[in-house]
This record gives structure tokens, sequence and C-alpha cells, in this order.
């Protein structure tokens, strides 16, 4: 396929951070004991815009993120966390958030602030018509199955996307970039001095009526933040030899 026409150029950076990302992303560890210092709010901030970068798909943006930071919100919080310590020992708690309702929205947005002008037809037919196309589930799934079977005839004669074709497949769409975000979080986290514990050992019913969470919303887990204890990491890192994980096909 021939590439569009492109005008606008980002070169790639030329600094080699290897060395950096590498103790950051060495350095992090699921940290279950905090201090009480707290994170700076600036701090915090700038991890949450840092996870706000994360790649995702079509440019939807389909998070959101909860710093909960009300005295009896948070006291709830560690409850609905099983009363972890990661949680009660955390001087922030983030529950972050998978949203498949947000989509239309963010097509139009990604329409109207697209940041090179005039728009390229590319972009204008993708987000009018592709992306409709592509995530429209209509009542009961109905649209979506019928797009699935289409996919699957189709994709005899040619590769062609085989989902998201369901409500349900709309909800993994949504926590696989969400899921990218708050990793994002938690290497800024470490970056900026701090730790994280990633949680979903909760109970997610209670945790979506404490946030007021609809069913288009979905909570992927709740991250503790803080300064790590001392005796905050409990075990060595472990991982499993590369062979089991990586294939050269
Ligand atoms: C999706 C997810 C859910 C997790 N849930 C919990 C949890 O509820 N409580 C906890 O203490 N750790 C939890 N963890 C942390 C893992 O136990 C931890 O990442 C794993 O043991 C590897 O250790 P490391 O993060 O220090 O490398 C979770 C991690 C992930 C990614």
């Amino acid at each position: 396929m021939n590439a569009p026409k492109i005008r606008y150029h980002e070169p790639a950076p030329t600094e080699n951070d290897a060395q950096a990302l590498r103790r950051v992303i060495a350095g992090r560890r699921s940290v279950r004991k905090f201090t009480s210092r707290p994170i700076p709010p600036e701090v915090l901030d700038d991890c949450i815009d840092l996870a706000l970068l994360a790649p995702n798909s079509s440019n939807l943006q389909p998070w959101a993120f909860y710093k909960v930071q009300s005295p009896a919100k948070k006291r709830e919080l560690v409850d609905i966390c099983l009363g972890q310590n990661a949680a009660a020992s955390a001087a922030e708690l983030i529950v972050v958030v998978a949203r498949t309702d947000t989509w239309r929205e963010h097509a139009r947005l990604n329409l109207e602030r697209f940041p090179t002008q005039p728009l390229p037809k590319l972009v204008q037919q993708y987000y009018q018509l592709v992306v409709p196309l592509a995530y429209t589930q209509g009542p009961l799934s109905s649209l979506g199955l019928l797009r699935k079977r289409i996919s699957r005839l189709s994709s005899r004669l040619r590769p062609v996307p085989q989902g998201p074709c369901s409500h349900e497949e709309m909800r993994l769409w949504a926590c696989k970039s969400t899921a990218l975000a708050a990793e994002n979080l938690m290497l800024a986290l470490r970056a900026h001095g701090f730790d994280s514990c990633p949680m979903e050992g909760y109970d997610e019913r209670r945790l979506a009526r404490l946030l007021d969470l609809d069913a288009d919303a979905m909570s992927i887990m709740v991250i503790g933040a803080g300064e790590r204890a001392p005796d905050g990491v409990y075990y060595p890192q472990l991982r499993f030899e590369r062979e089991r994980f990586v294939f050269s096909v």
C-alpha cells in the first residue's frame, strides 16, 4: 500500500535515553508499604499527564483517572481494596478506568482539534466513516455481530480487522489502551522517585458505586502510590526465562 502524502515532519529524538529508561523500568517494583511522605500535587499531576501520553487505539483515549483524595472516600476505597496494605499505606490512590462511551465524542474532538490544518482528507474519512463503522455496536451488539459475520467471510479473501464486534469486545478494546496508560503512570512515579502498586484485588461493584461509574466505565486497577518504605518490597523480582515468552517465527 502506498503511504499517504504527509507534509508534517517530526524527526526522531536524537538523545539516547536507554540507560535512564532501564533504571526506571528495572527500578519499578510493586510496593506494599509506603512511608507517610505525601506526593507533591504537581508531581502526581505530571505523572498523570505522562500517563495520558500513552499510545491508544485510534487516538480515542478511552480512559479516565480518578484521584481519590477525600479522606472519607479514601477510607472506603481502602476497605474496597480488601484492606490491602498497599492501599492502606499509600499516599495516593488512583483508580484507572477504561471507558467505552467516550469514543464518539473523542472522534469529534480529533476532527475539531487535529493539529495540522487543513484537515487531511484521510483523517476526516477515518473519524467520520471508519471509526463509527468499526466501533458502533448497536442494541444487544446487533451491528457488531453483523459486522463479525461480514468480516469473517471477507477475511477468506483479504485481511480484515475482526473486532471489536460486541459491547464486551469494546471493553477489551478500551482496557488495552488504558493498561498502557496505567503502566506509563507507574513508570512516571518511579522516575519522580515515588513508587506504586497496581491492584485488582478489590470489589469492582462497590468501587463502581463509590465513583458512580456506569456500565460503560470499567475500573481496571487501583494504583496505590507513595514513597517506598525501606521494607516496602516483600521479595526480589522474579521473571521466568525469556525462551518461555519470546519467539522468532
Ligand atoms: C493487573 C494487576 C493486578 C495486580 N493486583 C495486585 C493486588 O491486588 N495486590 C498486590 O499486592 N499486587 C497486585 N499486583 C502486583 C503484582 O503482584 C506484581 O506486579 C507481580 O507480582 C510482579 O512483581 P513486580 O511488580 O514487583 O515486578 C497486580 C499487578 C497487576 C499488573
